[in-house]
């Protein structure tokens, strides 16, 4: 979900509803904003921020928004933020799940609940501490102290010249501005009106209101490092394309410079990427896990066999919902990297904290700094890939993967494993990469009609081998996130064990023979399933010559990173396949960019 919240001198209803579009990739299924000065007055329904019955124009200049992406009763317009109290002077938005929800509400005879939500009962809590003469940050404090589980809050009463935010385990960030101050769940809504914010900590109680931000942590005031944001206003907008996702796409080139930038010393072969991470703990680590969810897991199973290869250490991914520290493992000879674009992915986030318990070391790979993960993980590294806006990952898949090979080199630098021909080939490689790609969207036209051509089979399936086989699983999850057609990605020779059966002439079957992905085995299932009458959609080595295929692509020579280089025209072909059916790319329906519960 997304919170935004205003404060100043202008009419905060503009605002609140250009922060909530900017917003609606956080959850969309119902919105509302709340309005504060004098008295309150809240507008919500289903349905997306743009449908709101809002007045033409508002004086009020104090408010909060909330765009909703449900787990807590289904979307109806009574469960769309912001809630009320009975009194209707007191309006909350929450992003988050009050675990404790059922017994706080038996705690409440006598006042009539009108959602399903978890959340109305805390605007109804912070009605009570009003009556006994709390003011407002009074009363949201205590409140807080008795709700268990996460929450991001925003909370506005009339008479109240300001807004009261409160955070635990689910991000909020305050943005200062000149005579106006900000809030919201990231960053992306406040750029159009300023750079200059604070992340509010777990435990945070934040008053935001026209002149200044205050904020209290367990009852005693604290200050909030100021960050100032380098993301340009327009790099967040869709900047002529037709959807967030196809400029991502396009924008690969320049995402994967930035992810190699003043990393890599060409006089050396050597990376630095500032690690905190000491080379001594580095040289005894003995085995790493890799922890994420969806795109970003994906991501980390091709940096498992790089690190593997070139460090010599062994590596595991897990997926962040099925994290278990195991009793064999030696905490300190153990490295946890979380790998989320967000940093805020709740089920990554429980994986890092299991780990963190358990005196394991981590490492956070993430896309936004001062997100979570970067923040409680014991070192970060970003993949500096800009914002992405889209639901379904796409630069940021590739710069994940890039930022982890830059990893496996530093790691097995530090542990005297680097291979001086193997580092060059692929530190090499690395800075090709961008150019790879360029090749690839200058070719957008050709997979374009090959996407449409296919548009109307039953099912699509996506084989590669070694580091053919996390792009083949990437390139399934993005053909069904947004096409909503059923697609799988197999690790080549696991086909014949089971998902041959599924296989037809109107099943087409995308194929990785690259480099890297053992292509000569891979061509081998690929005449199996072209004997069930299969189509079968290449991408080769340029090397390899023609396959005997019913489409091909050819990838230039890039060792082992040419998969990461066939990902684009995996990328495209369920990009133009969604969009010839006229899928709501950038919002497909019940899916998140990102999840932050559990
Ligand atoms: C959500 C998004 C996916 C993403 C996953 C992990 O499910 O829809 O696209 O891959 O979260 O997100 P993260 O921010 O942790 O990389």
């Amino acid at each position: 979900c997304g919170i935004i919240g205003y404060v100043g001198d202008e009419s905060a209803q503009p605002r609140l509803v250009s922060g909530l579009q900017k917003l609606e990739y956080r959850g969309y299924d119902s919105a509302g904003i709340a309005l504060a000065n004098g008295d309150l007055s809240v507008t919500k329904r289903t349905g997306l921020v743009g449908d709101l019955d809002l007045p033409a124009s508002s004086p009020q200049t104090i408010g909060i928004g909330h765009t909703r992406w449900s787990t807590h009763g289904p979307p109806t317009d009574a469960n769309a933020h912001p809630h009320t109290d009975c009194t209707e002077r007191v309006a909350v938005v929450h992003n988050g799940i009050v675990g404790n929800y059922d017994d706080l509400r038996a705690e409440l005879p006598g006042h009539t609940f009108r959602s399903e939500t978890d959340t109305e009962v805390v605007a109804h809590l912070v009605e009570e501490a009003l009556a006994e003469g709390q003011d407002l940050p009074e009363a949201v404090a205590s409140v807080t102290e008795r709700m268990e589980g996460s929450y991001a809050l925003g909370v506005v009463a009339a008479g109240f010249d300001g807004i009261v935010v409160a955070r635990r385990a689910s991000p909020l960030v305050v943005g200062y501005g000149e005579g106006e101050n900000f809030v919201a769940s990231d960053v992306t809504p406040l750029l159009e009106h300023t750079r200059s914010v604070s992340y509010l900590e777990d435990g945070d109680v934040a008053v935001v209101t026209r002149d200044g931000i205050t904020v209290e942590h367990e009852g005693q005031p604290v200050e909030r490092a100021r960050h100032t944001i380098e993301w340009d206003a327009n790099a967040a907008e869709k900047g002529g394309y037709d959807h967030y996702m196809l400029k991502e796409i396009h924008e690969q080139p320049q995402s994967l410079r930035q992810a190699i930038a003043g990393r890599i010393d060409d006089y050396e072969d050597r990376v630095d990427l500032d690690l905190s991470l000491s080379d001594s703990f580095l040289r005894d680590v003995e085995e790493v896990q890799l922890v994420a969810c969806g795109t970003s897991y994906h991501a980390c199973l091709f940096g498992k066999q790089l690190i593997e290869s070139l460090a010599d250490v062994r590596a595991t991914v897990e997926y962040g919902s099925e994290y278990a520290v195991g009793s064999g493992r030696t905490p300190d000879r153990t490295l946890v990297i979380g790998v989320s674009q967000s940093g805020e992915t709740a089920d990554t986030l429980r994986g890092l904290r299991a780990a963190r318990r358990s005196g394991i070391r981590t490492l956070g790979v993430t896309n936004t700094v001062g997100s979570t993960v970067a923040r409680e993980c014991d070192d970060a590294v970003y993949i500096q890939a800009g914002p992405e806006i889209g639901v379904a990952a796409t630069k940021t898949f590739g710069s994940q993967v890039v930022t982890l090979a830059l990893l496996a080199v530093a790691v097995a630098d530090a542990r005297g494993e680097l291979d001086p021909d193997r580092a060059r080939d692929l530190l090499d490689d690395l800075q090709r990469l961008p150019g790879a790609v360029q090749g690839v969207l200058d070719d957008e036209e050709t997979i374009r009609d090959v996407a449409e051509h296919y548009a109307d089979g039953d099912s699509f399936f996506f084989v590669g081998r070694q580091f053919g086989s996390p792009v083949a699983l990437e390139g399934a999850l993005k053909l069904k996130e947004i096409s909503y057609d059923h697609a799988e990605g197999f690790p080549a020779g696991e086909l014949k064990h089971g998902p041959l059966a599924l296989v037809t002439e109107n099943t087409p079957v995308l194929a990785l023979l690259t480099e890297g992905a053992r292509p000569d085995e891979t061509a081998n299932n690929v005449r199996e399933v072209q004997a069930r009458g299969a189509p079968v959609i290449a991408f080769s080595s340029a090397t390899r010559g023609e396959e005997d295929v019913a489409e091909q692509f050819s990838i230039p020579d890039l060792g082992l990173l040419e998969p990461l280089v066939a990902n684009v025209y995996l990328q495209l072909f369920a990009y133009h396949l969604a969009n010839s059916k006229g899928r709501p790319i950038d919002k497909p329906r019940n899916l998140a960019k990102s999840v932050t519960v559990e």
